[in-house]
């Protein structure tokens, strides 16, 4: 029949062209295939939305196109015992590397499609010094690296001005005039709000609030757009009693056996803060907050004090790729469960990247004429990275969470 003999005809015809089109497929999804990076555009265009997608899970992968800045070129933000490029260091392999989350992509960091996405905005990191070193990413990331007068100093709108005698100031506060964006960070290692008690002892102690939120935090919180909290290595004995910190909770100081664990003071604290933000979310509605989870030391035998070090220079010798699903900072995984604060979970990722701290680094001697060779100071520091570098990467997660 002459029907059934086209239906066979047709038959095989679809069936080439579903061939055909599966080779098609085929050969876009190839990673060598040029236009694999629009295929991932594609695929992040039809994603529901981002947050069915897990940014912690996913691979370094090399990108000659990184550092996303000079760690020559921004001396007015970056710290210059964290600028490697500054250094003695030889080895800069760590800063071509990009994490690509898997099953969604981070559209490359643009610096200015980001400030006028964050036109009239506040984004404000309260934290640790780990804290303080994506700030001071994300200024360079967001400047280019360029030298930026016009960029102004709003540190006094915050009341971050250097108190007479101090080192630093509190925190600093920097605004591009162009998009009206502000980047700030304050300073606050325990994320509790530390009162000076009022008492003789000398030197004088502070009341560590456990349960409440630094004054800055309070009374600031209306102004911020984006807020980027963490906090984890000044939980432990030696700073605590250094600073002359005494933990209170309830308005009264806690002596007993539950806090005298400063693990469980530093998880009350997590769940504290967490508790009292996500209530403040609905009166807030601007605000976008996240929690950064801790930041993985490397210090291969003890720590600063015991000489341990981290001098591997080689990228990615602990593997390339995330596959876990949950966080490996399960306190603040399960402090953020149930509220409306994001997680910024940077643990894992980072954790493959022991080549990448300071350790190893020396600091060139300022004036070399006076200090000789022998004087200068030798970083022994796994904790903290250099920039450009891994915090770079902290900012690009967090802008894909925006
Ligand atoms: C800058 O943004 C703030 C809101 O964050 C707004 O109140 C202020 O009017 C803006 N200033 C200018 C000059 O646009
Ligand atoms: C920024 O703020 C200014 C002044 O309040 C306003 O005129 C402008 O429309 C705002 N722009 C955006 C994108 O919010
Ligand atoms: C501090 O203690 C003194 C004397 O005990 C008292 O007069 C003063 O009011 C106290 N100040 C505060 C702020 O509690
Ligand atoms: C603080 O007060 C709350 C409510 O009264 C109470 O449930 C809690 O046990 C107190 N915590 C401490 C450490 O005193
Ligand atoms: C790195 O540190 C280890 C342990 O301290 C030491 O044995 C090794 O010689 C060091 N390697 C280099 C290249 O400095
Ligand atoms: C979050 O909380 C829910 C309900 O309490 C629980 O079933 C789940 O296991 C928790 N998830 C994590 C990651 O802790
Ligand atoms: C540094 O070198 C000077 C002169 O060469 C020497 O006198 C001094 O003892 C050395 N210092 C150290 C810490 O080795």
């Amino acid at each position: 029949m002459l029907g059934g003999k086209s239906c066979v005809y047709k038959g095989s015809v679809s069936l080439a062209l579903v061939i055909l089109i599966l080779l098609m497929v085929l050969i876009l999804v190839s990673e060598k295939n040029p236009f694999h990076t629009s295929i991932f555009e594609m695929q992040r265009q039809f994603s529901v939305s981002s947050s069915v997608c897990n940014f912690a899970k996913g691979k370094w992968v090399e990108d000659r196109r990184r550092p996303l800045y000079s760690g020559f070129e921004c001396k007015r933000w970056l710290s210059a015992m964290w600028a490697c490029r500054m250094m003695d260091r030889t080895d800069f392999s760590f800063e071509h590397y990009r994490w690509q989350p898997e099953g969604c992509s981070v559209s490359g960091f643009e610096r200015s499609a980001f400030l006028r996405r964050m036109q009239n905005k506040t984004i404000a990191f309260i934290g640790d010094s780990l804290g303080r070193q994506q700030f001071q990413s994300l200024m360079c990331m967001a400047s280019g690296g360029e030298e930026s007068p016009e960029v102004q100093d709003v540190g006094w709108e915050y009341g971050l001005v250097k108190p007479k005698g101090a080192l630093r100031p509190d925190g600093w506060a920097y605004r591009f005039p162009t998009t009206n964006t502000t980047i700030l960070y304050y300073w606050s290692a325990s994320l509790s709000d530390l009162v000076p008690m009022n008492n003789s002892d000398s030197p004088p102690l502070i009341a560590m609030h456990l349960d409440l939120p630094p004054a800055f935090m309070r009374t600031y919180l209306h102004r911020f757009d984006v807020l980027i909290l963490n906090t984890g290595h000044h939980w432990n004995r030696g700073k605590i009693e250094g600073n002359h910190w005494v933990m209170h909770v309830n308005g009264t100081a806690v002596n007993n056996e539950y806090f005298k664990d400063i693990g469980n003071a530093k998880d009350f604290t997590i769940q504290s803060i967490v508790k009292w933000l996500d209530s403040q979310l609905p009166l807030h509605p601007r605000l976008t907050a996240f929690f950064r989870t801790i930041s993985p030391r490397h210090f291969r035998n003890g720590d600063w004090n015991s000489g341990g070090n981290c001098n591997n220079t080689v990228p990615l010798t602990r593997g390339s790729k995330i596959t876990a699903d949950g966080s490996m900072d399960t306190t603040v995984e399960r402090a953020l469960n149930g509220s409306r604060i994001k997680i910024l979970d940077i643990t894992a990722l980072s954790e493959l990247r022991d080549e990448a701290h300071i350790s190893g680094s020396k600091l060139k001697p300022r004036k070399p004429k006076k200090v000789s060779s022998n004087e200068t100071q030798i970083i022994n520091d796994c904790l903290h990275w250099c920039l450009p570098g891994i915090p770079d990467t902290w900012n690009e997660l967090l802008v894909a969470q925006l």
